[in-house]
């Protein structure tokens, strides 16, 4: 199995996708494409569903309704044992998984290579490469509650890269940062996308895609209610 695709597909697509727990509709019937080397937004009022989609396309909830593809892969077809295996091609940002406070910056960044059975001398040269792309180079040796909630943030921004994805989900990624580590932290998944990284990201923060340029998808109450371009 490989991730490469013939070339047609969208990376993520979602065809008429509903999601429930338990008598709540998170998703309603949503359906929408990101194109390869995209970097969109997901945004819409708490509750709106936004955590929900980004887990459906990481695989950790599946859809009631419908059918979602990664890169051409339908994943309702997916084996359970190759989903570790589309995973690895997915860099996440999400709340839920931050930064392990036993382990030094360097190893924390470490971590997603050495899941991939890496070898020490590239573990080296890419983690440092990467801590270097979000300045945090001379952070490396400290432990994550020495650091600024922006450093932690880019931190886990290079965990999430650090294996070249090829697409990076991230989940209010500038929530409990000041305007200005916001706005770096921003730079950063601009510069990914610009080295052809898919980035989707889930805000309901307005002031990180106006103006953008980029294609924004606004769900409300689990509805898709708009597509547009900022
Ligand atoms: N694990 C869960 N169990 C039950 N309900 C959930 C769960 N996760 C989310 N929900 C509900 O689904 C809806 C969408 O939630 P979520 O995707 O987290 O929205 P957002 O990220 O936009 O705030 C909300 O009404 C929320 O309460
Ligand atoms: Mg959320």
């Amino acid at each position: 199995m490989t991730w490469a695709d013939d070339g047609n597909n969208p990376m993520i697509h979602f065809n008429g996708v509903t999601k429930d727990y338990d008598n709540q509709t998170a998703l309603r019937d949503i359906t929408f494409s990101v194109e390869k080397g995209e970097m969109i937004f997901v945004t819409g009022p708490s509750g709106s569903g936004k955590t929900t989609l980004l887990k459906l396309i990481y695989f950790a909830e599946k859809p009631d309704r419908g059918t979602i593809s990664i890169a051409g892969w339908e994943t309702g077809q997916l084996k359970e044992s190759s989903i570790p295996f589309l995973r690895r091609n997915i860099g996440i940002v999400f709340q839920d998984f931050r930064l392990l406070h036993n382990k030094n910056v360097f190893e924390n960044v470490a971590m997603a290579l050495r899941i991939r059975g890496a070898g020490e001398k590239e573990i080296k040269a890419r983690v440092y490469e990467t801590l270097k792309a979000v300045n945090l180079r001379h952070k490396a040796d400290v432990f994550p509650r020495r650091l600024s909630g922006g450093e932690q943030q880019r931190v886990v921004i290079s965990r999430a890269i650090v294996a070249e994805p090829t697409v990076i989900l991230a989940d209010e990624p500038t929530g409990n940062l000041d305007p200005d580590t916001a706005e770096g932290v921003m730079r950063t998944f601009k510069e990914i996308n610009a080295k052809g990284t898919t980035v989707l990201i889930a805000t309901h923060n307005r002031e990180l895609f106006r103006n953008s340029g980029r294609r924004v998808i606004r769900l409300d109450m689990g509805n898709l209610v708009a597509e547009d371009r900022t």
